[in-house]
């Protein structure tokens, strides 16, 4: 019989609920950790918002200061952050009746066509003198995840614009980056994190320490639940951007409108095919790029590793059962008791986490982080152009105070400051087996590193992967 003991919390530790924001609209969150946790968090993570935020405050004003204002974007560099950065993942053939009428002068109906929807950015209502529009840009595909941009719907104007548009379409494209950047960040990323949530504290609190399931999972979870509290309930999160003095709030607009953002990621958008709602997948989405490529080379690797550990959980475990009926309340597509052991269903819910927390959550920020921000801009000041308008002033574009505060969530929250790297991890099995199928494990990811670098894929070094979601 198993007692309180044999558990990490005595059977009461963290447990997912409805989030207190939004109940209905976002994944269940988990409100009530364990004050050993906080205390983690504070000392390795918490601690360094607060030393760096009042230093490079001033640093980064008086850089806006000296470069305030928008780069050019030559079409090739949009080409590039479209099809070969994280906003590839926008990138779907799913273009639905709407996008098929906008584009339908466009659009050759021998030929293959993606679209990059940013239609989500509507719920924005931005500060004044700021603008955000909802954009569609059509892609033409011209061979294995190659695309040509074809043009841009600017959805505030209804104009469709060309790369034969001058500065109207230098504009667009500021705003197609500027969408980008939001959906990025505010859309599609948090599914990386937010549903995740209710699996770790129930793993937490509903497995045994000595199960190997929970040993497997264990080495994945630390930061990240007051990490995720942090970001959604505290009122000095960047979402909140009232007070002048919170100068690393950077996004465009208050927060009820950005708020809505995580909403229209996880219930997905009604009669718009690019934002399905949200279901645990099975394996990592589709990316049509190679940012994909590399993305879903690291998961075989890590599926193979975690397909041989649960080899050696029993068909049926009891806990296994218990800990997949748990979640399934939870978590739309998560498999329950039975489901979970048919098939490689196992397999694929474990190793999803894995590779989400660590590869496909790492690389979001550290590829997001590399771009620049007087390129893909969060605040523009420019309206939305039409046919024949001009730039005032591409300096005028962002204000220093804009730089600053983008700048800032960059160092503090965007860019991936790992404390605990993947490579370095340690499963604490107690099977010899086990312990040398871990080691092997470590190998085969710098294979897959020394591969992937062979056919030219470096979005990341293995180095730089963290091993939770701890930023
Ligand atoms: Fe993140």
């Amino acid at each position: 019989m198993m007692k309180p003991k044999d558990f990490l919390y005595g059977r009461k530790g963290p447990w997912p609920q409805p989030c207190p924001d939004h109940p209905y609209g976002e994944s269940p969150g988990v409100v009530h950790l364990p004050i050993g946790e906080w205390i983690d968090w504070w000392a390795n993570i918490g601690f360094r918002y607060m030393t760096q935020w009042p230093v490079f405050t001033p640093i980064y004003f008086i850089n806006g200061l000296l470069n305030p204002g928008c780069k050019e974007v030559s079409d090739q560099e949009f080409h590039n952050y479209l099809t070969n950065s994280m906003m590839a993942r926008f990138i779907t053939p799913q273009l639905d009746e709407i996008d098929r009428d906008i584009f339908k002068e466009y659009i050759d109906p021998t030929l293959d066509y993606f679209i990059t929807d940013l239609e989500a950015v509507r719920t924005v209502k931005t500060f004044k003198g700021q603008f955000v529009s909802p954009t569609k840009t059509l892609l033409k595909k011209t061979g294995t995840n190659q695309f040509e941009i074809i043009c841009i719907y600017v959805d505030e104007t209804k104009t469709i614009l060309t790369h034969n548009d001058g500065d109207a379409w230098d504009l667009a494209k500021y705003f197609v980056l500027q969408g980008g950047a939001i959906c990025a960040t505010l859309v599609v990323h948090p599914l990386l994190h937010f549903p995740l949530d209710s699996i770790n504290a129930i793993t937490k609190t509903a497995l045994p320490k000595k199960h190997i399931l929970f040993k497997l999972l264990y080495a994945h979870l630390r930061f990240t639940l007051p990490l995720e509290n942090a970001v959604l309930n505290f009122k000095m999160s960047l979402l909140h951007p009232d007070g002048w003095w919170k100068t690393y709030a950077p996004y465009p607009g208050p927060y009820d409108g950005i708020r809505e953002l995580l909403v229209e990621g996880y219930k997905g958008i009604k009669n718009n095919d690019s934002y399905p709602p949200y279901e645990y997948p099975r394996r990592p989405p589709k990316v049509y790029s190679n940012y994909g490529v590399f993305l879903d080379k690291y998961y075989e690797t890590i599926y193979q590793f975690v397909d041989d550990v649960l080899k050696e959980i029993p068909k049926n475990d009891k806990h296994v059962k218990n800990w997949a009926n748990y979640i399934h309340q939870w978590i739309p597509g998560f498999p329950d008791g039975e489901e979970i052991f048919e098939g490689k269903t196992f397999t694929e819910v474990v190793a999803y986490f894995i590779w989400d927390v660590t590869v496909g959550h790492t690389l979001d920020h550290y590829n997001f982080a590399e771009m620049d921000v007087r390129k893909v801009p969060l605040r523009l000041r420019q309206a939305p152009p039409e046919k024949g308008t001009k730039i005032k002033s591409r300096k005028k574009l962002q204000t220093a105070n804009d730089i600053m505060r983008y700048k800032l969530a960059m160092r503090l929250f965007f860019g991936p400051t790992v404390v605990t790297k993947f490579v370095d991890i340690k499963y604490d099995f107690s099977s010899a087996h086990l312990l040398n199928r871990a080691d092997q494990f470590i190998e085969e990811l710098k294979q897959t590193e020394k591969e992937l670098n062979e056919e030219g894929l470096d979005y990341i070094p293995l180095d730089k992967i963290a091993r939770t979601i701890q930023f």
